[in-house]
């Protein structure tokens, strides 16, 4: 019999990725997407019910509360869906003895190592979108023996809004544009992600913890945009500056690259290249 997977806030950037990869290939996995009107994570009572009467063998969690700048004014909102509604899905999930796999960010981590993040290295959010997800990671771990945390970084893809499009919408309007040179991290396709989830479930691997997952890497806001405005062949030039010269709500860590071994070495596939997944993405945009 197929495996049972419900997928929550499916009509975000990985909720998507998530349908399309699962269009794309045979993964014999019975799905139920379910976007925020089907089921809103943080209606506890509503939860409650959803669950007895549906069977799933697992929930992944694409559902959350993802404005960076906006939860700085918006913490309530951030930390009950980020935090207080990811302890209501963990408790369905133990109560009837579902897979959880929770997604969960960079932004956990400071910023003040040199090298890769390992899953392992103390967490300390600077921010409060930041905070809220760590608070999720522990109601998880807390309440649950079976479940996945992917941390992952940078994601954009063809749905939604994020980085790529954005860098795009401005090259049509503008000349120049400048763009933070001094955070590094890894960007991730979020149809590589929902891959890669996917296979995690199809292995019988158990293999139960935290992981981080991102595309192979690392660069800055600015190489990223470069890279997307010479693929994309615009006449924009882009210009780096200092994160002090960007005002923004948010405190975001310098460095938030994810060391990804663990992952690799436990579920035996590899992160693809940046670049590769980066074309990808735009042939999907302008198509
Ligand atoms: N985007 C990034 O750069 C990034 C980086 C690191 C980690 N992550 C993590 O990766 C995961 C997926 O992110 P994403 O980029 O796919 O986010 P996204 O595009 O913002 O999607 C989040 C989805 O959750 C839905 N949602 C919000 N509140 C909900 C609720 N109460 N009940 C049910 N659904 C609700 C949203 O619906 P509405 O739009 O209708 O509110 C939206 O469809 C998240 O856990 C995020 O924290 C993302």
């Amino acid at each position: 019999m197929n495996k049972r997977v419900l997928v929550t806030g499916s009509n975000g950037q990985l909720g998507k990725s998530i349908q399309k990869i699962a269009k794309e290939n045979n993964y014999n996995l019975d799905f139920v997407f379910a976007n925020k009107d089907l089921l809103d994570i943080s209606k506890e009572e509503e939860l409650k019910v959803f669950f007895k009467e549906n069977t799933f063998d697992y929930c992944i969690n694409c559902a959350a509360y993802t404005a960076v700048d906006k939860a700085e004014e918006e913490k309530e909102e951030a930390f009950l869906i980020n935090a207080e509604s990811v302890r209501f899905l963990a408790i369905n999930c133990k109560a009837h003895n579902i897979i959880l796999i929770h997604i969960s960010t960079d932004f956990v981590f400071d910023g003040l190592k040199k090298e890769p993040y390992l899953e392992a290295d103390q967490v300390n959010p600077i921010n409060i979108y930041g905070a809220s997800k760590l608070q999720g990671e522990k109601f998880v771990q807390s309440i649950l023996d079976k479940y996945y945390i992917i941390r992952t970084s940078w994601v954009y893809s063809e749905f939604g809004n994020n980085f790529v499009k954005t860098m795009i919408r401005l090259s049509n309007e503008r000349k120049e544009i400048s763009v933070v040179d001094d955070q590094l991290g890894c960007p991730t396709y979020a149809p590589d992600l929902a891959q890669a989830i996917l296979e995690i479930i199809c292995k019988t691997t158990q293999a139960f913890g935290i992981y981080h997952y991102c595309n192979s890497g690392s660069i800055s806001w600015f190489e990223f945009a470069k890279a997307i405005f010479e693929k994309t062949e615009t006449s924009c030039s882009v210009l780096p500056i200092s994160s002090a010269l960007y005002v923004s709500k948010a405190r975001r860590p310098q460095y938030s690259v994810l060391n990804t071994q663990k992952i690799h070495n436990t579920f035996y596939f590899k992160s693809k290249p940046f670049e590769a997944s980066l074309i990808k993405c735009l042939h999907s945009i302008v198509k």
